[in-house]
């Protein structure tokens, strides 16, 4: 979907950016905001309004639908379009690169950055369930309308709320900036622990564990480790990835959530390395404070 972003991005005026804007200001009060309605939230002439929305339509940031009357919607190449735009703007980024990741719920791509520095930007993707959201009313209206586009932004933000708490006391990825649903972090250079061959798996896990120790030293559970979501690089030296999940160590299911955590990991040891440990102690051992 994103593969001609860059392209689509380079075509796009000031013109369309506004429209696009309007569509997304308006879907907090509309399922398809009317075209009626659109010169108004633009503050552009109708005529102008008609010739940018079809510029859109062609290029699928918005969807047309046609029932009492003509409505369109912002698509996610279009909230992608938005994210990056504003990221651009903001001198976060110059150029986005290629895809470097899919994951179940994000788009990874690199990027890069005046300097030439290359970052990792992650478009995250829900929507289809609420599962850490809590349903809200307020932010559109009515809890079902945007549901994608809202619960991609409230993961995304609560990625970036855990990286930035964490970086400097956890090998996280190094938070640089985010707008809506889009993060950009600092590019590891590793690869993920479920996709390699471990030399020497008994400092890896050790490494791992000093890791989720010293974020539960921070407050915070990640909720969501698995093989894949442990970077590690050359070294041995490893870094966790992928926090949109995470919850406070006083939340009720804090303890279930660590528990489960270090079970997936030590079953993985397990499985690949025949490496064993009971999780009632590694689980103390994370608790525990020196
Ligand atoms: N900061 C990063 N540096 C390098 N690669 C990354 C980075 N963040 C993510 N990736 C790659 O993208 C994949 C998916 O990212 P992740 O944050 O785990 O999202 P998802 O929720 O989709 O699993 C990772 O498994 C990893 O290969
Ligand atoms: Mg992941």
């Amino acid at each position: 979907m994103l593969q001609d972003i860059a392209r689509e991005f380079r075509d796009l005026e000031r013109y369309d950016f506004r429209v696009l804007t309007a569509v997304e200001t308006a879907m907090r009060f509309f399922d398809w905001v009317p075209v009626d309605d659109l010169p108004s939230y633009a503050r552009l002439p109708q005529e102008e309004v008609d010739y940018r929305i079809g510029r859109l339509s062609k290029h699928k940031l918005v969807q047309r639908k046609t029932a009492h009357y003509v409505g369109y919607k912002l698509t996610f190449t279009g909230y992608d379009v938005l994210g990056i735009e504003a990221l651009v703007r903001r001198n976060v980024i110059e150029s986005i690169g290629s895809k470097v990741g899919v994951g179940k719920e994000s788009d990874i791509y690199d990027a890069e950055r005046e300097n030439g520095e290359i970052v990792i930007v992650k478009f995250h993707r829900e929507g289809t369930t609420f599962r850490h959201v809590k349903r809200s009313r307020g932010y559109f209206g009515q809890a079902e309308r945007c549901s994608w586009m809202l619960a991609s932004r409230l993961a995304a933000e609560r990625e970036y709320e855990a990286l930035t708490s964490l970086y400097g006391s956890v090998v996280v990825p190094k938070p640089i900036a985010h707008n809506r649903h889009v993060i950009v972090m600092g590019f590891l250079n590793g690869r993920e622990m479920g996709n390699t061959a471990l030399g020497n798996p008994v400092t890896v896990l050790a490494n791992v564990m000093l890791q989720i120790k010293s974020a539960y030293g921070r407050g915070v559970v990640h909720a969501d480790l698995s093989e894949y979501n442990v970077i590690v690089c050359a070294d041995g030296e490893v870094a966790l990835i992928d926090w949109p999940q995470w919850v406070h160590i006083s939340h009720p299911n804090a303890d279930e959530l660590l528990y489960r955590d270090v079970t997936n990991l030590l079953s993985y040891f397990a499985r690949k390395y025949q490496v064993t440990k009971r999780t009632e102690d590694l689980v103390a051992y994370v608790k525990q404070r020196d």
